[in-house]
């Protein structure tokens, strides 16, 4: 098969980018390893800044979105002693969406199923083949094991952490920049309305603990564990009894209801990036590049905001041989990256617990400061909800 983009992976990154590229009328082909109900049903995050917002909106993507997101306009952060709310829309006048990346990947199929798109769904053995020149291609086992080819101009590597893009990238070019963290999340889906009006994010000298929701009936919520955590000890009572008292049940007028449990996973936390996210005719975009903590809700905002970078590069490159945008690419993508890198990095940091008491009492201090000083709470705000997509 030939086509003009060749795109591995058709999670939220790859789906918008083949959207915005038809949009300009250039074609691609997508390969995913998964079939299209995993990859429709995944349980993933859940909250979309405005920039992502207004890029979904600007694209057509945007009526459910509007008619069924709920509109968040800051966070809680608690801990025993105190908390203090966060009201982004207040400090920034930008605000954040609560709509499961189930719903934008929902949206993005039935997009790509109206144009006719075509995705080949479970392949295999994914590879990447002659980046340095005008002519790469990829190579792949279809779900029957036949062989299969793609040539393209360009090479767009959205295949997720995992995926077989980032190391496409020759090890002499490449720089990975990575840190692990020694604890994990528990995360649950419940039926039941949720117990907060906004995310809540709760500082506990236990663990964290935190409160989001799906809808007006469906929780989503998790918990701080050790790495390894062997979700067999983790018996729904248990779960809802530590996020209770994790959470503050019955604190400052908040009560923790309780309810069928309908997902349990156990997510483990790192930070990853790798520069640059172009090599030749391949370009890197969303978790292929860089993985985050989720503590901060941006990986998805990431995804989106690189996508909305490389469709126009793609463009000009393929349309105008304009190679300007598909040169700056990475390093105006990186910019970006590294900021939310930091900003969760930092949210991880401040509300993870461990052994540490000093780490403890540094905790609490920032947690303090946020709740007394208005510039404090304006820095956390702009790099939740008020991020513009270049910076
Ligand atoms: N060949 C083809 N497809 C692959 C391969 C492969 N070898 N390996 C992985 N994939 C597919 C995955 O099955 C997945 O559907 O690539 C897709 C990558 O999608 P995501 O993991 O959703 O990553 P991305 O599109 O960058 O979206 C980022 O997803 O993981 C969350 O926190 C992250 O919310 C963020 C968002
Ligand atoms: C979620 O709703 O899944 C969620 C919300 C905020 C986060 C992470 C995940 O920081």
């Amino acid at each position: 098969m030939r086509t003009e983009v060749v795109i591995i992976g058709a999670g939220p990154a790859g789906l918008l980018l083949s959207h915005l590229l038809a949009a300009d009328g250039v074609d691609s082909i997508l390969l995913e390893s998964r079939s299209r109900a995993h990859v429709g049903a995944r349980i993933r995050a859940g909250v979309l800044e405005q920039s992502s917002v207004d890029v979904l909106t600007a694209a057509g993507l945007g009526d459910r979105l509007k008619a069924e997101g709920g509109e968040h306009r800051g966070i809680y952060l608690t801990w025993p002693d105190d908390e203090v709310f966060i009201d982004f829309e207040e400090l920034t006048g930008r605000s954040t969406v609560v709509y499961g990346q189930a719903e934008v990947q929902k949206d993005l199929d039935a997009a790509a199923q109206r144009r006719g798109q075509q995705i080949v769904y479970e392949v295999s053995d994914t590879r990447v083949h002659d980046v340095d020149s005008d002519s790469p291609y990829v190579t792949y086992l279809d779900a029957d094991g036949a062989p299969g080819r793609v040539e393209a101009a360009v090479v767009a590597g959205c295949d997720g952490s995992f995926g077989p893009s980032r190391s496409a990238v020759p090890e002499a070019v490449r720089t990975r920049f990575e840190r692990v963290y020694p604890h994990s999340w528990l995360g649950v889906l419940a039926q039941v309305a949720p117990s907060t009006d906004h995310v809540r994010y709760a500082w506990h000298s236990d663990g964290f603990a935190m409160h989001s929701m799906r809808s007006s009936s469906v929780s989503r919520l998790y918990l701080q564990v050790p790495n390894g955590t062997d979700l067999a000890d983790w018996s729904d009572d248990r779960i809802w009894e530590t996020l209770s008292h994790r959470l503050g049940s019955g604190r400052r007028g908040f009560h923790l209801t309780s309810g069928p449990i309908t997902e349990k996973s156990v997510l483990p936390m790192r930070s990853l990036v790798q520069t640059p996210m172009r090599h030749g005719q391949l370009f890197l975009a969303g978790d292929a590049a860089h993985i985050l903590p989720p503590t901060g809700a941006k990986g998805l905002n990431l995804a989106i905001a690189d996508v909305a970078l490389l469709a126009p590069a793609l463009v000009s490159l393929l349309r105008k041989d304009d190679h300007v945008l598909a040169e700056s690419y990475s390093d105006l993508a990186l910019r970006r990256v590294w900021r939310a890198t930091h900003f969760a990095w930092w949210m991880t940091d401040m509300l993870h617990t461990g052994s540490d008491p000093f780490a403890a009492q540094l905790q609490l201090s920032q947690l303090r400061w946020l709740a007394s000083s208005h510039a404090a709470r304006t820095g956390l705000a702009e790099n939740f909800a008020g991020l513009s997509l270049h910076i």
